[in-house]
């Protein structure tokens, strides 16, 4: 375990710890007393002086935020398009793309239920093909079949990095030097990563990368980020615009802004943005390193704990793991058991078949329970965890 975290003080900055032992990040994580200050203070500062004027007086710290969000994954800040959740963040870059009636979405047997109905969405609009490239044998994306896969016909590789139901990290900078050398737009869904593991758009690869801000972020619920490679930003046209993203210049003409901003639109929650922007700048008083290495290491106790039990069978595939431990009950049913569990003091999550359907399909999995440590979490609070999940099974 990681010794350069001053757990103490984080978790005196998280308040929600003295309610509950909150092992849920893959759903929302608690957020730190800086990311609600900051949240709080600026809606205190709109029911004072207005919201207008608050905006206007704010204007520096919210304009900080882009710079945060583009430091943490090493992109530029006229990359950044914050949005209020990863789901409008994604479809923001999935409808925004052209692609030509027959030419093929390559994605993965992982990806999301919200990515798979947008393929299904624009495959009966826009007569596309979907195609899953099947996993590996450790239950990745298979690279070499991403590779036979491609040709002319491909118009997008779509990947979910990390899987809403287990600890699978899939190869995304594998992914990304294939969708290079193919020159073929690659859009990652970074929703369960960022916040967790260190993200770097040029090592990735990707032209859109989409996040969350509630997971591992722990940010305020309702908001989100997009990521846009800056070649993207000479060409491409959202697939809906206000007079934000594009003035209205002239009576027959608008002029699309040359940033990434394109993808908003003229109104915001500014408090929450704010929150966003604390929570971004406390990982990195933190150290996303450390996070990782921290989150890694509990998860890895949590599935070691898990894996003895005779009565629960882990669920988590491939070779790299990360934060999100997935598993199944011989007894008991994962909705009674979450709800048993919060009940006892432990908020703990459930994963249905139909947010990951292929893989679920695939691997004939029911319902899953999740267990998603942050770095404020302890060895102890997993150990308890696990003796308390006992009494429901
Ligand atoms: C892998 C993945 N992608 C996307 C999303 C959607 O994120 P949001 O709810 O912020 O739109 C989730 C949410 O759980 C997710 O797990």
């Amino acid at each position: 375990m990681t010794t350069q975290i001053d757990i103490e003080r984080i978790r005196a900055e998280t308040p929600g710890l003295i309610n509950v032992v909150h092992l849920l990040a893959s759903g929302s994580a608690l957020m730190p007393t800086p990311v609600i200050d900051a949240i709080m203070n600026h809606t205190l500062l709109e029911a004072e002086i207005g919201g207008y004027e608050a905006h206007d007086r704010q204007a520096g710290m919210l304009d900080k935020v882009y710079e945060s969000a583009a430091k943490l994954i090493g992109a530029k800040r006229h990359e950044i398009a914050l949005l209020e959740n990863a789901t409008a963040a994604w479809c923001q870059a999935f409808y925004a793309l052209p692609l030509k009636p027959k030419s093929r979405i390559l994605t993965c047997e992982a990806e999301y239920a919200a990515n798979y109905v947008a393929f299904l969405h624009r495959a009966k609009r826009d007569d596309l093909i979907i195609e899953v490239v099947p996993s590996d044998a450790t239950g990745a994306v298979d690279i070499a079949a991403l590779e036979r896969a491609m040709g002319d016909d491909v118009g997008l590789i779509s990947l979910t990095w990390v899987p809403t139901n287990g600890g699978l990290v899939n190869p995304a900078a594998e992914v990304g030097k294939i969708a290079r050398k193919y020159d073929v737009p690659f859009l990652l869904d970074a929703c369960q990563a960022a916040g967790q593991m260190q993200i770097d758009v040029n090592t990735l690869g990707c032209d859109f990368l989409s996040a969350t801000g509630r997971k591992f972020l722990r940010g305020p619920r309702g908001t989100g980020f997009l990521y846009v490679r800056e070649k993207w930003l000479e060409t491409i046209e959202p697939a809906m615009i206000d007079h934000f993203g594009a003035p209205w210049v002239a009576r027959d003409r608008y002029e699309l802004r040359k940033d990434a901003r394109r993808f908003e639109t003229w109104e915001n929650s500014y408090a929450l943005r704010a929150g966003l922007g604390a929570a971004f700048d406390y990982v990195e008083t933190i150290g996303i390193d450390v996070i990782e290495a921290r989150v890694t290491a509990l998860a890895k106790h949590c599935r070691d704990l898990l894996s003895q039990c005779s009565n629960i069978l882990v669920r988590d595939i491939g070779t790299k793991q990360c934060g999100i431990v997935s598993f199944t009950t011989e007894g008991g049913n994962p909705a009674k058991i979450v709800s048993q569990m919060r009940e006892a003091g432990f908020a703990i999550g459930a994963s249905a078949s139909s947010s990951t359907r292929l893989d679920a399909e695939r691997r004939n999995l029911p319902t899953v329970l999740r267990i998603a440590p942050h770095y404020y979490n302890t060895e102890d609070e997993i150990e308890r965890c696990v003796k308390q999940l006992q009494a429901y099974i």
